[in-house]
């Protein structure tokens, strides 16, 4: 049987975190096996904020060595750059028009960003959702690993995809959402103040890049209180996160010596911060080296986007191809 085509994208305005790791990117090391996947760096959507040049070059290269130096094999996957793919924005024209201005008006992420940039309210950003569509039906994917946040836009994939085929002719599948873990791991900033995240909570936030002491110095600073006062309480949200941190980096003996403190009300925070901070940068060190190393080699990066642009567009060019004879652009 063949396999299931996944795909997913992570745009390139920051630095990777521990939300990105633990949220989507772990995901993606597991699927590489069971299925077909497509994984790229979504630069066209980071334009819409219209990043200097410079950054937006180095975000690319580290978002790539970032996902490779976690475990994402290129030789099993297809690891590209949207921008090389020229399929994908030629789609983006034809689902554009398939898009309508009301619509993309009521998407919640569209309004969070006419409230947060009023001044940059560009028509790309009106029509994110259609590019992402593109970077999905581009491949006929049958299956999207993403976060909540990016339920609607999923749906509004498989509206656009609905309308071509009612139109054209049963050509897209319809993507879904997909979770390989039933319950999607969110991690939050440190503060208690939100998720961790590429441009807010950046001092709450533990990202791939950073070194031993910068993750000992915000775990440090991670909020408590004074402790739990009766046996077996309710964990507050922010102390629920340091559990989940350490359970996703320190031994399970490790984490029931704690569990067990917290509830025999015998729990010092100190510690277990201390503990947590040792655990979290050994877990990130090996990752942060292997990303630094792969960075210093660009033209071995360059090769790998190269590889995995030509993979991407094998399967692009031919569902383009499909796409404009069924449109009647076939002179
Ligand atoms: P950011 O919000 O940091 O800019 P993106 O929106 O680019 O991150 O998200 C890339 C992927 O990482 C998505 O699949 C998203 O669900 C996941 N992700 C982002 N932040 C977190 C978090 N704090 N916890 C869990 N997953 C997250
Ligand atoms: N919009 C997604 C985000 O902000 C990134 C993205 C772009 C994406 N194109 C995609 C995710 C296609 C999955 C599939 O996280």
């Amino acid at each position: 049987m063949s396999k299931e085509i996944v795909v997913s994208g992570i745009r390139s305005t920051g630095h990777l975190h521990l939300g990105n790791y633990f949220g989507a990117i772990q995901n993606y090391v597991k699927m590489q096996d069971g299925y077909n996947c497509y994984f790229f760096v979504a630069d066209y959507h980071s334009l819409t904020t219209h990043p200097d040049p410079k950054d937006l070059r180095e975000n690319v290269f580290r978002v790539l060595a970032e996902n490779i130096a976690s475990g994402l094999d290129p030789e099993k996957v297809a690891l590209y750059a949207q921008s090389d793919v020229p399929e994908i924005p030629e789609l983006y024209l034809m689902l554009n028009m398939l898009a309508y201005k009301g619509e993309l008006e009521k998407v919640p992420t569209f309004k969070d960003k006419v409230r947060q940039q009023p001044d940059n309210v560009n028509a790309g950003l009106l029509t994110y959702p259609v590019l992402m569509a593109s970077d999905i039906l581009i491949h006929k994917a049958v299956k999207v690993p993403v976060g909540k946040d990016q339920e609607q836009h999923l749906e509004m994939a498989r509206n656009f995809a609905q309308r071509f085929n009612m139109r054209y002719g049963d050509y897209f599948p319809e993507p879904q959402v997909f979770r390989f873990n039933h319950d999607a791991v969110k991690i939050m900033a440190l503060d208690g103040s939100g998720k961790m995240s590429k441009s807010e909570n950046v001092n709450a936030t533990i990202f791939l890049s950073d070194d031993d002491d910068t993750i000992k110095k915000k775990i440090m600073k991670a909020k408590t209180d004074a402790g739990p006062t009766e046996p077996n309480a309710a964990m507050p949200d922010y102390i629920q996160n340091l559990f989940l941190l350490m359970h996703l980096s320190s031994r399970p003996e490790v984490v029931d010596i704690y569990r067990s403190q917290y509830n025999n009300c015998n729990i010092r925070y100190g510690d277990m911060k201390k503990q947590l901070a040792e655990d979290m940068a050994a877990f990130v060190r090996p990752i942060r080296e292997r990303a630094v190393e792969l960075q210093k080699d660009e033209a071995a990066l360059r090769k790998i986007l190269k590889e995995g642009a030509e993979k991407a567009r094998a399967s692009a060019s031919q569902t383009i191809s499909g796409a404009r004879k069924l449109i009647g652009i076939n002179y």
